[in-house]
């Protein structure tokens, strides 16, 4: 018998308990790396999350021209090029396993005349790109992908830019910015309406970063304008804790017998907490203690024990406040009294794996009573009592996947085991130790 660290074991366990601080939001760490890289001046930031997706933006904004380094005290400091300041980059760009890098990416190159070739991991050469593609061309960009539209990618960017008006067809954040960051190098007044309020980490910061941004509520949704070809200015940048992260040791506490823990400075920004008003309405022990703002955004610490939980419906219209959650809402639901209905999925299936299969197949593999359709998904509950577990897992490229059923497998009776456990290091380093410090059995497994 050996261990093998790409695949590991969480067993029951409980009475979990400490104060931890997750590792930097990942979706605010990519912009404040890009936003930096396109400033004029030193961008500081504190707190980033340097995991393998934010690292490979990190170093796609080098290939593009921008100056980065990382003090030794973990500051990042970042010297941009400028608006329409990219240099061509000389090699391949391979943004691994990220969808936000990438398409963000694609949006930041597509108004400055370089072309770039992009590529990615298996999992993300299968997510769809004709979501950005559609957009960008309309800015002058010529972008060719592999036949279905996947990558690798190449984007030639316009020299003669036309400012965009654009109404998402599907409430991603990744398609929005992709289309603001574009519009920063075009003349004249990008327009992005967007129906359903996604995360609106690039509004927010593009404002601290001095962009010419401004938004209207109207009936029909929300109206971002963007004034472009207007530098924009270096600033300093503390990126919270991420919530997508947090949603780990929140829900092992809630699930493991006798247990509290709190997570210190998580972002809390409006378009990321879905999952902590799913939890409250299913009756869990979540609780949100001393908000305050910060760059912009909300952070605060929140805590969460040991929980009796109720099966609820979660409506459509939530899904884009907690899209990267449900892996985990599910598996708390598997353990809750009733069933959960979960609405709105059809962005599950082009994440990092198809979420709503992938979830589904692994909890039915522990145990769990669970039915699909093309966009739900129905969890009937245990009632509080463990479920099996026992079984083997494999994380499909897919580090929220593997990190949701190690949490399932410390409620479980029997250990549940993660292969591919290698893909939690590009959202969450230190995910495995920060769980054992909790009180958590969380290991590599014995393999023969
Ligand atoms: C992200 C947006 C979401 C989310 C992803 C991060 C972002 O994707 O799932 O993990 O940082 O913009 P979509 O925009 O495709 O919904």
């Amino acid at each position: 018998m050996s261990t093998n660290p790409n695949i590991l074991a969480g067993r029951p366990s409980r009475t979990l308990s400490g104060d931890v601080a997750v590792p930097g939001d990942k979706s605010v760490s990519h912009r404040a790396v890009m936003l930096g890289a396109m400033a004029i001046g030193a961008t500081r930031i504190s707190g980033l999350l340097e995991a393998a997706d934010v690292i490979r933006t990190v170093q796609a904004m080098a290939a593009l021209g921008a100056h980065i380094e990382r003090h030794a005290d973990g500051t990042w400091v970042v010297e941009g090029v400028g608006v329409g300041g990219w240099k061509e980059p000389e090699e391949v760009i391979d943004f691994g396993n990220s969808g936000t890098g990438v398409r963000l990416a694609a949006g930041l190159v597509a108004t400055t005349p370089v072309k770039v070739i992009f590529s990615g991991d298996e999992s993300l050469s299968r997510r769809p790109m004709g979501r950005i593609t559609q957009p960008l061309s309309l800015f002058g960009a010529r972008i060719d992908t592999a036949p279905g539209g996947t990558l690798p990618m190449r984007v030639i960017g316009s020299d003669d830019p036309a400012p965009v008006e654009y109404t998402l067809p599907v409430p991603s954040a990744q398609v929005k910015s992709a289309v603001l960051l574009a519009g920063l190098n075009a003349p004249g007044e990008t327009i992005v309406m967007e129906p359903e309020a996604c995360r609106d980490h690039t509004e927010r910061m593009l404002k601290a970063f001095g962009a010419d941004i401004s938004e209207e509520f109207t009936e029909k949704g929300r109206i971002i304008r963007l004034s472009g070809q207007k530098e924009l200015t270096a600033c300093a940048i503390e990126v919270p804790g991420d919530p997508s992260s947090a949603a780990f040791p929140l829900a092992a506490a809630i699930l493991c017998p006798d247990s509290r823990v709190m997570v210190r400075n998580v972002l809390l920004n409006p378009t990321r907490t879905g999952l902590i008003e799913t939890l409250h309405e299913m009756g869990a022990e979540i609780r949100i203690l001393e908000p305050r703002q910060s760059g912009g955004e909300i952070i605060g610490h929140v805590q969460a024990e040991t929980s009796s939980l109720r099966g609820i419906t979660v409506p459509a219209a939530r899904a884009p406040s907690m899209i990267d959650e449900y892996p985990i809402l599910a598996v708390l639901a598997a353990f809750a009294h009733g069933t959960t209905r979960m609405e709105g999925l059809a962005e599950l299936r082009v994440k990092e794996s198809d979420r709503l299969k992938v979830t589904a197949e692994a909890l039915a593999a522990c145990g769990a009573e669970v039915k699909t359709g093309e966009d739900w998904m129905e969890v009937t509950g245990s009632g509080g009592r463990p479920l099996k577990g026992g079984a083997v897992i494999d994380a499909h490229h897919d580090h929220r996947i593997a990190m949701s059923f190690l949490v399932l497998g410390l409620a479980a009776q029997e250990p549940v085991t993660v292969r591919g456990a290698e893909m939690i290091a590009t959202s969450f380093p230190g995910f495995v130790s920060l769980m054992q410090g909790l009180g958590a059995d969380i290991a590599p497994a014995e393999v023969e």
